[in-house]
């Protein structure tokens, strides 16, 4: 269960004489004072509205003239497209599998591109765009710092809440009721593996869970493609999300990958629950295949189960090439239709092992 995340349009000193449970509590399970309110000064019989956010809901509480309204809405699934691995597919599995699954499934998504290098970025917005959102601040790292002149070994902190994901993100498609936005990357991540402060780093990390907390509540799906190797933003990511998706080359070092990501994941003790995993095949030759390492995957006693079923091979489509920017799948070319479709099949996978 997750904590009380907001409280607002309360008097301070009803939080404490009139709904003290309600304040303090850990989750929905634990019952909230809201009985009592005869007890209560007049001057605080007050509006109150607050809401607790567990793994999966955001369950709101609305009292008002002595009625308790309660509602839930359900949050999004957030997903951390990662492997310590470089050049498995990570970027390329956050742009174009992410692109059919919002129009496929119809749902809202947003990429958060997670990667100093930003490759994601250059994948889909052109360097002219990319500027402007650089210029007027707009990248991921509003969401992990106001805006300031601090030096590269410094980070600047705020108790003001990060802007909202929708303010900050380019919307790159759109269909009644679902869309496809991207939060642009940014090089200037990479000062956090300067720092050493960890009570600074510490705030960073915060003003970036609350950043996706938040936008859990506007999309269905969030999507973070993550840095290859082990950084203060890849923790940054596993705590943020409750997913995990691990694209593998079909090679010699796959499993160990895996098994370094898993055993990675299970000795940090602040993430709990551990988001699941889903493995997903990338980059299978269309000739020549050495099923051996896929195999090997497959029977492996602990995420052998969590290999998707659907693959996804490799494309000329794919390829990331300078003379193009966008999805591989709206390249005005015939064979567009062979690899949606391949991409489908794990659209639904995904979408099923996801909830969505
Ligand atoms: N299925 C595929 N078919 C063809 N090319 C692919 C495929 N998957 C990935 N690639 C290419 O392989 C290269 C590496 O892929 P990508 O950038 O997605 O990996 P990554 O895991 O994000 O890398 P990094 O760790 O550097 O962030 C890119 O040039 C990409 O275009
Ligand atoms: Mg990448």
């Amino acid at each position: 269960m997750g904590a009380c995340t907001r409280s607002f349009g309360v008097p301070q000193d009803a939080k404490s004489k009139l709904w003290p449970q309600a304040v303090v509590c850990e989750g929905i399970d634990q019952p909230l004072n809201v009985s009592d309110r005869r007890a209560a000064p007049a001057s605080i019989q007050a509006e109150l509205h607050f809401e607790c956010a567990t793994r999966t809901d955001l369950i709101s509480f609305h009292l008002r003239n002595g009625g308790l309204r309660m509602s839930n809405k359900k949050l999004g699934v957030v997903v951390s497209v990662i492997n310590l691995k470089g050049g498995v597919g990570k970027t390329t599995v956050s742009a174009h599998v992410m692109r059919l699954l919002y129009r496929t499934l119809r749902k809202k998504v947003l990429l958060i591109d997670l990667d100093p290098q930003f490759n994601l970025t250059q994948t889909l917005l052109t360097r002219k765009e990319y500027e402007k959102h650089r210029t007027s601040g707009s990248t991921v790292f509003a969401a992990m710092e106001p805006a300031s002149k601090v030096s590269l070994f410094d980070v600047a902190t705020t108790t003001q809440k990060p802007p909202a994901a929708s303010t900050l993100a380019t919307r790159l498609r759109n269909l009644s009721n679902a869309w496809l936005d991207l939060v642009p990357g940014d090089f200037d991540l990479v000062k956090y593996s300067l720092i050493s402060d960890h009570a600074k780093l510490d705030k960073v990390r915060q003003r970036f869970l609350r950043f996706v907390s938040d936008a859990r509540a506007e999309y269905d799906l969030v999507v973070i493609d993550c840095n290859p190797s082990s950084s203060f933003i890849t923790l940054c990511a596993l705590h943020a999300c409750t997913q995990l998706l691990v694209p593998v080359r079909p090679d010699k070092y796959s499993v160990l990958g895996v098994e370094l990501l898993a055993d990675f994941l299970e000795r940090l003790p602040d993430i709990d629950p551990k988001p699941k995993i889903s493995i997903l095949l990338n980059g299978i030759p269309t000739s020549r295949y050495d099923p051996g390492p896929e195999n090997e995957l497959r029977q492996h006693k602990t995420f052998g189960t969590e290999v998707l079923a659907n693959r996804l091979r490799v494309s000329a489509l794919l390829t990331a090439t300078s003379a193009y920017t966008g999805f591989a799948t709206d390249k005005p070319v015939a064979n567009r239709h062979v690899l949606a479709t391949e991409i489908n099949l794990i659209v639904h996978e995904l979408g099923q092992r996801w909830g969505l």
